[in-house]
C-alpha cells in the first residue's frame, strides 16, 4: 500500500477503506510515515470529511495503536464518562464517587488540562501524595478493592492519538468532527470501557461554541460507541460561563468537597446528578431496556449520596487508596492556598448578561492554574471564584471575583482580562440552563 495513494484519494474526496486507514495509523504509530505526509493526510480528511463507516474505522485503528485495556477480570462492567473539556468542570470528582457509593463500579483515567481548559489529574495532584500514574496491575487492584479509580491515563493508551493530536494542534486540523470524535473515543474503547457518559460541552468556553455542531459531534461519538459494542449517551451541556464558582486546582477541590457535602452551587450539583444518573442508567440497563421513570429515580439515588454522605466516604476512599493525604479531605484549609486574595468589585450595578467561561479560564492560566504548552508546571493553589452567575443581579461594588495567586504581576494580568470577562444589564437576563440536550444511541441513527 502506497501513502501518497492514500493521501491523494482522501484529498479528492475517495472514501478510504478500512484496510487503507489501518495501515496509515498503524504506520505513523510506528514512525513509519514522516510527519509530513500525516499532516498532508489530516488536512485531506479536515476538508473532505470521512463517512461514519470511515470515522469507525479510524476510532479502531487509533484504539488499537497500543494496549485495549479490559476490565472484566476485575469489573462486571465499567462505565466510563469524558467531558470534551470546559472551565471549572470538576464533575469527575464528585459524580465518580457518587455513582460509586451507589454500588456501580468506576475506574477512569482523566487527562490533564491544556489552554485554558482544566484537567482531573492536575486537579487530583492538589492532595499531597495522590499518585495519579498507576501500572496496569495496580488500576485493576484498587478498582477491584475499592469499586473506584482516578488516575491519569495510561502512555501506552491510543498512542496515535497523541502523535496525532499533536500534529493536528500544530496544522490547524484540530476542529474536524471525524479527528475530534475519533480522538475522544477511540482513547475510551482503548480504556475498557462498556459503556460511556459523554458531556459535549457548548459555548464561550469550549470547542464547540455553536449548538448545532455540539449536536452533530454528540451524534457522532454516539454512532461510533453503537458501532462497536459500547452503550453509549451524549449530554450537551453549557460552557458559556464556568460550572460552579471555583475554577484552579485546589480551589476546584475545595468545591468538589463542599459539593460531596451537599453543598454545592445549583448548577454543579444538578450537572453532576444528572451525569451520575445517566452512569447509573448504561450500567444498570441495556439498550432500550429501561423502565420510564428509571433515569429520575437513578438521579434521585445519586442525590442521596450527597445527603447522606456516602460520596464523601468513596471520594476520602480513592484519595486513600492513590496514597493522598486524607488530612486534605477531610479539612480542605490544608490544601496548597494562595499567597495574594484580592477581591474584584463589580464596577456597576446590573444583571449578569455575559460571564465568558473563556476569558476566565484564560485568566486562570495567567494566574497559573494551566499550561498554555504540554509538560509546563502549574500553581495548584491559584485560581479564580466567581460570586454571581449569568442572571443574578449585582450592586456596584459587591465582589463578582476573588483571585487567589502567587506573583503581583500574574495577578495584574489576570484582574486585566476578569475585567473584560463580564457584560452588565439593565434588564433582567435569563439564567442559563445547565443542559441543552441528550442523545441516546436510538435518537442518533439518522
Ligand atoms: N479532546 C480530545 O481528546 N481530542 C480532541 O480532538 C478534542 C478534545
Amino acid at each position: 500500500m502506497r501513502v501518497l495513494e492514500i493521501i491523494e484519494r482522501k484529498r479528492d474526496g475517495k472514501e478510504l477503506t478500512t484496510d487503507e486507514i489501518e495501515f496509515f495509523i498503524r504506520a505513523y504509530t510506528r514512525d513509519e510515515i514522516p510527519d509530513y505526509q500525516a499532516a498532508a493526510w489530516l488536512m485531506a480528511v479536515y476538508l473532505r470529511g470521512m463517512s461514519r463507516r470511515e470515522t469507525v474505522d479510524l476510532t479502531m485503528a487509533m484504539a488499537r495503536s497500543g494496549e485495549i485495556l479490559s476490565l472484566k477480570d476485575v469489573l462486571p462492567i465499567s462505565v466510563d464518562k469524558h467531558s470534551s473539556g470546559g472551565v471549572g468542570d470538576k464533575t469527575s470528582l464528585i459524580a465518580l464517587p457518587m455513582v460509586a457509593a451507589c454500588g456501580v463500579p468506576v475506574a477512569k483515567m482523566s487527562g490533564r488540562g491544556l489552554g485554558f481548559t482544566g484537567g482531573t489529574v492536575d486537579k487530583l495532584e492538589s492532595i499531597s501524595g495522590y499518585r495519579v500514574s498507576l501500572s496496569v496491575d495496580e488500576f485493576k487492584d484498587i478498582a477491584r478493592k475499592h469499586g473506584i479509580v482516578l488516575c491519569g491515563q495510561s502512555a501506552n493508551l491510543a498512542p496515535a492519538d497523541g502523535k496525532l493530536y499533536a500534529l493536528r494542534d500544530a496544522t490547524a486540523t484540530v476542529n474536524s468532527l471525524p479527528l475530534i470524535a475519533s480522538s475522544i473515543m477511540s482513547k475510551k474503547i482503548a480504556a475498557g470501557a462498556d459503556a460511556i457518559v459523554l458531556d459535549v460541552k457548548v459555548g464561550l468556553g469550549a470547542f464547540m461554541t455553536d449548538l448545532e455542531q455540539a449536536r452533530q459531534l454528540a451524534r457522532l461519538m454516539v454512532q461510533i460507541g453503537q458501532s462497536v459494542g459500547k452503550r453509549t449517551v451524549a449530554v450537551i451541556s453549557d460552557m458559556n460561563q464556568p460550572l460552579g464558582a471555583a475554577v484552579g486546582n485546589a480551589l476546584e477541590v475545595r468545591e468538589a468537597i463542599e459539593c460531596l457535602h451537599d453543598r454545592a452551587p445549583r448548577d454543579l450539583r444538578e450537572h453532576c446528578i444528572a451525569i451520575a444518573g445517566q452512569m447509573l442508567l448504561l450500567a444498570r440497563h441495556s439498550e432500550g431496556n429501561a423502565p420510564e421513570h428509571a433515569l429520575a429515580e437513578y438521579m434521585a439515588e445519586s442525590a442521596e449520596t450527597l445527603r447522606n454522605g456516602s460520596a464523601f466516604a468513596k471520594f476520602l476512599e480513592v484519595v486513600a487508596a492513590h496514597g493522598g493525604d486524607v488530612r486534605q479531605v477531610d479539612d480542605p484549609s490544608l490544601l496548597p492556598s494562595a499567597r495574594l486574595v484580592e477581591v474584584l468589585p463589580a464596577p456597576r450595578s446590573g444583571y449578569v448578561e455575559q460571564l465568558n467561561a473563556l476569558d476566565v479560564g484564560l485568566a486562570a492560566v495567567e494566574l497559573g492554574a494551566g499550561r498554555e504548552r504540554k509538560g509546563d508546571p502549574i500553581d495548584h493553589a491559584v485560581g479564580i471564584l466567581v460570586h454571581k452567575k449569568v442572571g443574578e443581579y449585582v450592586t456596584a461594588g459587591e465582589p463578582i471575583f476573588t483571585l487567589h495567586a502567587n506573583d503581583e504581576g500574574r495577578l495584574a494580568r489576570a484582574k486585566a482580562r476578569l475585567a473584560r470577562a463580564v457584560i452588565y444589564s439593565d434588564t433582567p437576563t435569563p439564567r442559563l440552563p445547565t443542559f441543552y440536550d441528550v442523545l441516546t444511541g436510538a435518537e442518533s441513527d439518522s
